[in-house]
């Protein structure tokens, strides 16, 4: 498994507080692209580089992508984000314009100049995956890993009684990317709305005088109040952190193997991942029917344990 990553993002809060965390971690990001979802693709790319900027990174390019889903309109949700997608906190211009290119022909262009090095991890809608998958079918030989935070197997949706955001804003280029012939994690609501943010969590995080927990702070300030409506107390889930952080600890999760296929037809269910819960434990190994493909999601979490390391994260200098 490599720890080195190509992010693809929608950057957004938790998209935000999952790059601080990752990189002040050690995470090491190969290239990063935005893709349309919490906001349109180019505020994202910017928002991603104000990010990096303020976690001292530098060196990484980030190339906007796909501005809208492949089959649908285009949908934002400033409304959980704020205007600007980093809670309204009014953040100065990043120094750096975003890198020459697409998001979907950097995928290609670094999978074919570093085969197997880096895990695609995709924390927003799957468009610039999906795209990348049908400029170069040979993708997932050079590319063995992709993490997707996104999905509900067992719980509600969060934009549809039944589907998750991410992949609801672009079904079609999810079911791509899922029948595509990589090992794909989805890590989905049913584990990232256990790993809420304590009261102690976030007494530490404001407490913190570093650039990057201060910044945390602002964002999440807007992140909670938000959350209010839906979580009783204050709170929040750190969904795309969740992600990140097991690209570096994998073992903070146990898995399972589940047959899955994104319902594209539905009305109602459009963008649900329909995953098949009979129980049969030797099904897992076996080859799904056709239309359906094999994902490994999370069995048991360690949350605190999550939790715990994600504070240390973006409270570090
Ligand atoms: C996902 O949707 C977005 O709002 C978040 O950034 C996260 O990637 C959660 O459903
Ligand atoms: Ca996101």
């Amino acid at each position: 498994m490599n720890k080195a990553i190509l992010l693809d993002c929608d950057t957004g809060i938790d998209d935000a507080l999952a790059i601080l965390d990752f990189t002040a971690r050690g995470g090491e990001l190969v290239a990063v692209g935005s893709v349309h979802g919490n906001v349109p693709a180019p505020v994202g790319a910017r928002n991603t580089l104000r990010v990096l900027e303020i976690a001292g990174v530098e060196g990484v390019p980030v190339c906007v992508g796909a501005a809208r889903p492949l089959a649908q309109p285009l949908l934002t949700a400033e409304h959980v984000h704020g205007q600007d997608g980093l809670g309204n906190t009014n953040q100065p211009a990043p120094k750096l314009a975003a890198a020459p290119g697409s998001a979907a022909e950097q995928i290609v262009r670094m999978a074919h100049a570093h085969p197997g090095e880096f895990t695609l991890v995709a924390i927003g809608p799957l468009t610039n995956l999906a795209l990348a998958l049908l400029l170069d079918p040979e993708l997932p030989r050079l590319i063995p890993e992709v993490y997707v935070m996104g999905g509900a197997v067992e719980v509600p949706g969060n934009v549809s009684p039944t589907a998750e955001a991410n992949i609801w804003h672009d079904p079609e280029a999810a079911q791509l990317v899922i029948e595509g012939d990589w090992a794909v994690t989805l890590v989905t609501l049913d584990a990232t709305m256990q790993a809420l943010l304590t009261p102690s969590d976030l007494k530490a995080i404001s407490g913190a005088s570093s650039v990057r927990a201060q910044f945390a702070s602002a964002i999440l300030d807007h992140y909670l109040d938000v959350y209010q409506q839906w979580i009783p107390g204050r709170t929040c889930p750190l969904h795309d952190p969740l992600a990140l952080a097991l690209v570096l600890d994998p073992d903070l999760a146990t898995y399972r193997t589940l047959a899955t296929q994104v319902e594209l037809r539905g009305g109602t269910t459009r963008g649900t991942t329909v995953c098949d819960l009979r129980g049969d434990p030797a099904s897992a190994a076996q080859e799904p029917a056709p239309g359906w493909r094999n994902v490994r999601y999370l069995d048991e979490l360690d949350v605190e344990r999550f939790r715990a390391l994600f504070v240390a994260g973006v409270t570090s200098p």
